[in-house]
């Protein structure tokens, strides 16, 4: 873990004055770089050093904020120092707020909005959509070759496209070739098992869950949407599958020619089965239904909470998204 220049201050001003519904309307002046189920990263316009913070607002003691920072530096140590995946730098910061509530932040480095996967291939021709695809596996594999040579961890990882960013990209020029390098960006959910036993408290994910729905979600899907980041040819479907929520569909078959090659090949000794079109699409399908199930729900917890109660959401919810 390296340092970064972090000023706890401004970020207590933050949270006593964010605007969960308009983050970027608050007192203090951010700008969103990204979201996800969880977390809402967004640099501060007044940091001198360009900084990422990923507002992760799921922790209720110091216990599990000790637990996580071990699991993320042990988990960014290994992709970086073992896995040999680039990453950007990173620390963490967290403090208990007026209301004695822990805030917590992953903190990189922050690095190009226009150079991450998902903004780049609708700049890029087919051609070039293809040789990120083909990077990205690269990448992955180096994750599931050191899971092979490992008893005893398993890393998972996040293989969607936005979690990719192109080292050297010129938006100007936008082109991508088989020496462009990758940069891995997700590395705040730290997905890895020692001897079987996972490093984050899972139930932690939970926390995004309307209460009304936390025992199904725990009894149905918890497990599966866990071990889904650590099987790497569910990994590589999601990938794929990010085509389709990218307005992209077209281009699934090729990419999923390009896959196969790539797992007949490169990655032989896998003995990946080779993945098919139908397999993709019916994997998107309910993935997009689940999620749009979550997103509302989510809605009106949050309708209870702040309209009702007058109590604080936590978290970010981002407006329709075209998927
Ligand atoms: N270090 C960073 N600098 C700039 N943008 C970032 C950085 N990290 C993440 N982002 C943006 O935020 C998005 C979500 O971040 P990510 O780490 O993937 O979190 P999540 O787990 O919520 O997907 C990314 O797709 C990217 O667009
Ligand atoms: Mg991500």
């Amino acid at each position: 873990m390296i340092r970064l220049k972090i000023d706890i201050e401004i970020l207590k001003r933050l949270e006593r004055s964010i605007d969960i519904y308009n983050p970027e309307n608050g007192e203090v002046p951010i700008k969103m770089l990204g979201f996800g189920e969880i977390s809402l990263v967004f640099e501060l316009l007044d940091d001198v050093e360009p900084i990422a913070y990923k507002r992760i607002p799921i922790f209720d003691n110091e216990k599990q904020v000790k637990r996580h920072i071990w699991a993320y530096n042990e988990y960014n140590r290994i992709l970086d120092q073992e896995v040999g995946l680039n990453i950007p730098k990173y620390d963490v910061a967290w403090f208990k707020d007026d209301e004695d509530k822990i805030q917590f932040y992953c903190v990189q480095e922050k690095i190009s909005a226009e150079s991450v996967g998902n903004r780049v291939i609708h700049q890029v021709n087919d051609d070039d959509i293809e040789t990120l695809v083909l990077l990205v596996m690269r990448e992955l594999k180096k994750v599931w070759e050191y899971n092979k040579n490992h008893e005893t961890i398993d890393l998972g990882l996040d293989g969607q496209i936005s979690n990719f960013s192109l080292i050297g990209y010129d938006p100007n020029n936008p082109k991508i070739d088989m020496n462009t390098k990758l940069i891995y960006v997700d590395t705040s959910t730290p997905m890895f098992r020692k001897n079987g036993v996972e490093a984050m408290d899972a139930e932690l994910f939970l926390k995004s869950t309307p209460s009304f729905l936390r025992f199904l979600v725990k009894a149905a899907f918890l497990d599966e949407v866990v071990d889904r980041y650590y099987d790497w040819r569910l990994v590589t479907i999601d990938l794929i599958a990010n085509f389709f929520k990218e307005q992209k569909s077209e281009l699934i078959p090729r990419i999923i020619l390009k896959v196969n090659e790539f797992f007949a090949n490169e990655a032989s000794d896998f003995e990946m089965e080779p993945i098919t079109f139908l397999e993709v699409q019916k994997y998107y399908k309910n993935d997009k239904m689940i999620w749009v199930i979550f997103q509302n729900a989510r809605k009106i917890d949050r309708f209870i909470k702040t309209k009702l109660f007058k109590k604080r959401y936590d978290f970010y919810l981002p407006e329709k998204i075209k998927r």
